[in-house]
């Protein structure tokens, strides 16, 4: 889009003609006049996830007790692969819906280590997401390894150059997020993962912020492992099961070191020993979230329906839609683009950098507008192409335009309260 009109009724228009526009009400609105740009923080409540996680408590728990078992049994792995075929580009028997992402970070990390023996590096980035960092530095520390750091910028994620200076032939495993969490930077899966084989490394991409807003094709791009979590564009609720990935090539040598019983071989057998099931059975633990792991089929389905071609579309309109709109509006007032400005280069989510960052976000919130701040200074905003509208972007920015102009976010504290 080349120019874009200030007047809210192009917005307007442009919901007109959105072929999603109907997927809206297809999600819970208690309050209509509530504006929400944090779906790639926690997704709204679909209709038919609330129908279906009552269904699976009434009817499945209540009437079918123990019983559901038979067919509670399978569904990690139908859902992985409803999700795999679905959104990750992934043929079937390599995706299993499980765990939180933290948790499957490090049975695949610890994997990927073990399956490199006599090299001793792992590489990540210093942007990346914290649980990543952390677990990747505790797993390093319990394998003996070095934790390697490539330097990124913050608002612009992390480039093949460094990735090519930060491997060699000590270097086992290197782990990215596929989406930066706060610029939106979009990492280029093939590439980068090209240059770490080149090395004789593994790859494993964090999918948290793209799974659901850009298309995602694992198996195409050659990648080793993959994790992330359902509940941002996948709107499976808080704490729903993440996912993860093992290449089928790998699936069945991998040793994931959470040996848990519904990982075993034959599981009912009770047996006396740790026997890996086969494949990619043998990266589940324990029992599963059944209700929630529902919520991730529905989730799924719903974004099967609207097509991930047409939604990373509509994402791409929004947020350049967004940029525009900043540009126009609050560059002027201090607001300084905090994300990739080219819409290829970028996941479903803008920042924009503010000293009183902190401040907008309550002062918004109070305007009736959600929207996420994230450190240093950023107001983070998620148009989540299958329930955000047009006008709720331009409403959204015009809020924070009055909210800058006339200062009420100083009604607030300079800083987030710290929790000690
Ligand atoms: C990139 C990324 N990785 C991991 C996580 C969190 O993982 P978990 O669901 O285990 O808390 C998040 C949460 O926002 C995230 O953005």
């Amino acid at each position: 889009m080349a120019t874009f009109p200030g007047d809210r009724s192009f917005a307007a228009e442009c919901d007109a003609a959105d072929p999603l526009a109907g997927f809206r009400e297809r999600f819970a609105r208690d309050d209509p006049s509530l504006i929400y740009l944090d779906g790639n923080s926690l997704g709204m409540l679909p209709l038919a996830t609330a129908e279906r996680i009552a269904g699976v408590v009434r009817r499945e728990w209540g009437t079918g007790l123990v019983r559901s078992w038979e067919h509670w049994i399978d569904l990690p792995r139908r859902a992985g692969d409803l999700l795999g075929s679905e959104l990750l580009g992934a043929a079937p028997g390599q995706v299993l819906v499980c765990d939180s992402t933290t948790v499957n970070l490090y049975k695949l990390a610890r994997a990927a280590l073990d399956a490199r023996p006599g090299r001793t590096v792992v590489v990540t980035d210093d942007d990346n997401f914290p649980t990543d960092r952390y677990v990747l530095a505790g797993v390093a520390a319990e394998r003996g390894a070095e934790l390697r750091l490539i330097h990124t910028g913050m608002d612009t994620g992390v480039t093949a150059d460094a990735v090519r200076d930060a491997v060699d032939g000590e270097t086992a495993l290197v782990s990215l997020s596929h989406v930066a969490y706060r610029s939106g930077a979009l990492a280029d899966m093939a590439q980068l993962t090209g240059i770490v084989h080149d090395a004789g490394a593994l790859m494993l991409w964090d999918l948290c912020h793209s799974v659901g807003s850009v298309p995602v094709e694992l198996d195409a791009c050659g990648a080793d492992l993959a994790v992330g979590c359902t509940y941002k564009y996948l709107n499976a609720g808080p704490g729903a099961p993440a996912f993860l990935y093992v290449t089928a090539a790998l699936a069945g040598t991998l040793h994931q070191p959470v040996q848990g019983w519904f990982g075993q071989r034959e599981q009912f057998a009770m047996g006396p020993a740790y026997d890996p099931a086969p494949g990619i059975g043998r990266f589940l633990t324990g029992t599963p979230d059944i209700a929630g792991t529902a919520a991730v089929e529905e989730g799924v389905r719903l974004l099967a329906e609207a097509g991930i071609g047409r939604l990373r579309d509509k994402g791409m309109r929004l947020t350049e839609y967004l940029i525009a709109l900043a540009d126009d509006w609050l560059a002027p007032l201090g607001c300084v683009l905090a994300s990739p400005r080219d819409a290829a280069s970028r996941g479903s989510h803008v920042c924009l950098r503010h000293p009183d960052a902190w401040r907008i976000g309550r002062a918004l919130i109070r305007a009736g507008v959600i929207g996420d701040y994230r450190t240093p200074d950023r107001l983070r905003l998620g148009p989540a192409p299958m329930t955000t509208a047009f006008t709720d972007v331009w409403d959204a920015l015009d809020a924070t335009r009055r909210i800058i102009e006339d200062k009420t976010y100083q009604d607030f504290p300079a800083e987030p309260a710290r929790v000690t």
